[in-house]
Parts: structure tokens; C-alpha cells; sequence
């Protein structure tokens, strides 16, 4: 027993989460002081206040973004060597990935198109921006490294789609806040290995209307696989978000 407890906890130490280095990017923000603009975002979180993300967030230029694997991914961010940059232990911030910054071809990597590749850029919120800088700024240096997410509750999956297509957004992701994998599994299926679609969104083909479902889940930086059983009842519905009793770390 006491060999089987310490496997178990061994494997769960493994696989949390560990900051990267700090390296070097830069940083705009877009929208306003109420941040209404970073919702409805590429990774598909919709209304981030709703879905406990707030308005520490930031769009990321493709070359992090990756696809939309990033999506839910935490950083810590620091101004840097800018006459702009807030001085002090509070000129931090922490920031969830929720959005794309897309290129735009039509301006110069190094003028206006800040996002284009292989740039890594964060375009923030601007209330996240104003932790770490003067907003009159536009563009800052910054240090970032990807940190954990800390997230308190369970994972949540949100159900979109039809009878026949079932599609889940992943929110409140812990630890590396990403996903590389995802399977569904029906009270009468065995495990259905589900396809990325957008953003944080993950879909399967296939009819389970009336059974309760679990969901299976790989984490896309620690590769950490966790259970989250009958996190649905067996008369869920789309448009509706459940949410799981466990989490990554
Ligand atoms: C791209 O840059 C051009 C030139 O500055 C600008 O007119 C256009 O609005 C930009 N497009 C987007 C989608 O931001």
C-alpha cells in the first residue's frame, strides 16, 4: 500500500508544471481600460470574466500562439530597460493566453507588424499592460517566461455542436494550461479520441446523446494524461459548461 501511495505521488510530482526561462519579446495592448474588446478571443473562452479568465490576458503572435495550443498557457511578464517600464516588484504581471495577434503583411516586422513571424509578441490587455508600463508606450521590450496557471476549481467543458457532432471547449486548465490530446468516452462507448478544432476546442463525430460522459486529457507541455470522469450527466446539452473535480498542476 504505503509503495503504491508513493508511485502514485512520485508520477503527480513529475509531471507539474515548471517555469521556463526568461527570454526577450516585446509588448502592445489593444482595447480599452475595460478589456471588452480581448473577449469572444481565437482560443474560443468567449466572455472572459465569465469564465473566470478577468482581464489579465493577452494575444499572442502565431509563432507562440501555435495553432491554438497555446491557448490557456500562463506567462509572467516583465517591462524591460524601457524609459516607460514601472520600477519595483509590482511591475509584473501574469497573463493567460486567450487570443491570436494576427500578422499583418502589410506592415514591417519592425514597424506595425509586431506579430508577424517569427516575432514572439504579446499583444495584452491594456489593463495588463498598465501593470507593467506606461500605456503612452505602445510598444515596450519585455522578459517573459511561461509560468503555471494556477486555477482553482476543476477543469470545465463547455458543449457545443449537434446530436452528432460534439464539440467542448476546455477552460480553467491547471499547471501548463494547454492541451495537446483529448478523448470522450460515453457511459456505453469505450474511448473516443476527439480532433483540434479551433482555438481551445476539440471535437468528436459521433452520437452520445443520452449517456453520461468522461473525458480523457494530455497535457501539451508535460504530457500529462488525467481522468475526468462522468463530468457530464447522461441529459447534458450543448451550450451548456460542466465542470470536472479534477486538474492539471
Ligand atoms: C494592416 O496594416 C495596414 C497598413 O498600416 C492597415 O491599413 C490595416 O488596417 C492593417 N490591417 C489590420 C487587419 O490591422
Amino acid at each position: 500500500m504505503a509503495s503504491i501511495l508513493l508511485m502514485i505521488s512520485c508520477k503527480l510530482t513529475s509531471a507539474v508544471f515548471q517555469p521556463s526561462p526568461w527570454q526577450l519579446a516585446h509588448a502592445t495592448f489593444y482595447g480599452d481600460e475595460t478589456a471588452s474588446e480581448t473577449m469572444g478571443g481565437a482560443c474560443g473562452y468567449g466572455n472572459l470574466f465569465a469564465n473566470g479568465y478577468g482581464t489579465d490576458t493577452a494575444a499572442l503572435s502565431p509563432t507562440l500562439f501555435n495553432n491554438g495550443y497555446a491557448c490557456g498557457s500562463c506567462y509572467q511578464i516583465k517591462c524591460f530597460q524601457s524609459p516607460w517600464c514601472f520600477t519595483g516588484d509590482i511591475a509584473f504581471t501574469r497573463v493567460t493566453a486567450t487570443n491570436l495577434c494576427p500578422p499583418n503583411w502589410s506592415q514591417d516586422s519592425n514597424a506595425g507588424g509586431w506579430c508577424n513571424p517569427p516575432r514572439t509578441h504579446f499583444d495584452m490587455s491594456k489593463p495588463a499592460f498598465m501593470k507593467i508600463a506606461q500605456w503612452k508606450a505602445g510598444i515596450i521590450p519585455i522578459m517573459y517566461r511561461r509560468v503555471p496557471c494556477a486555477r482553482s476549481d476543476g477543469l470545465r467543458f463547455s458543449f457545443q455542436g449537434n446530436g452528432y457532432w460534439l464539440l467542448v471547449y476546455v477552460m480553467n486548465v491547471g499547471g501548463g494550461g494547454d492541451i495537446s490530446q483529448m478523448w470522450v468516452k460515453g457511459s456505453k462507448t469505450g474511448w473516443i479520441s476527439m480532433s483540434h478544432n479551433w482555438g481551445a476546442s476539440y471535437q468528436a463525430f459521433a452520437t452520445l446523446g443520452g449517456q453520461s460522459l468522461s473525458f480523457m486529457i494530455t497535457s501539451y507541455t508535460t504530457k500529462e494524461t488525467i481522468y475526468a470522469w462522468d463530468v457530464a450527466p447522461s441529459n447534458w446539452n450543448q451550450g451548456l459548461t460542466y465542470e470536472a473535480n479534477v486538474n492539471l498542476r
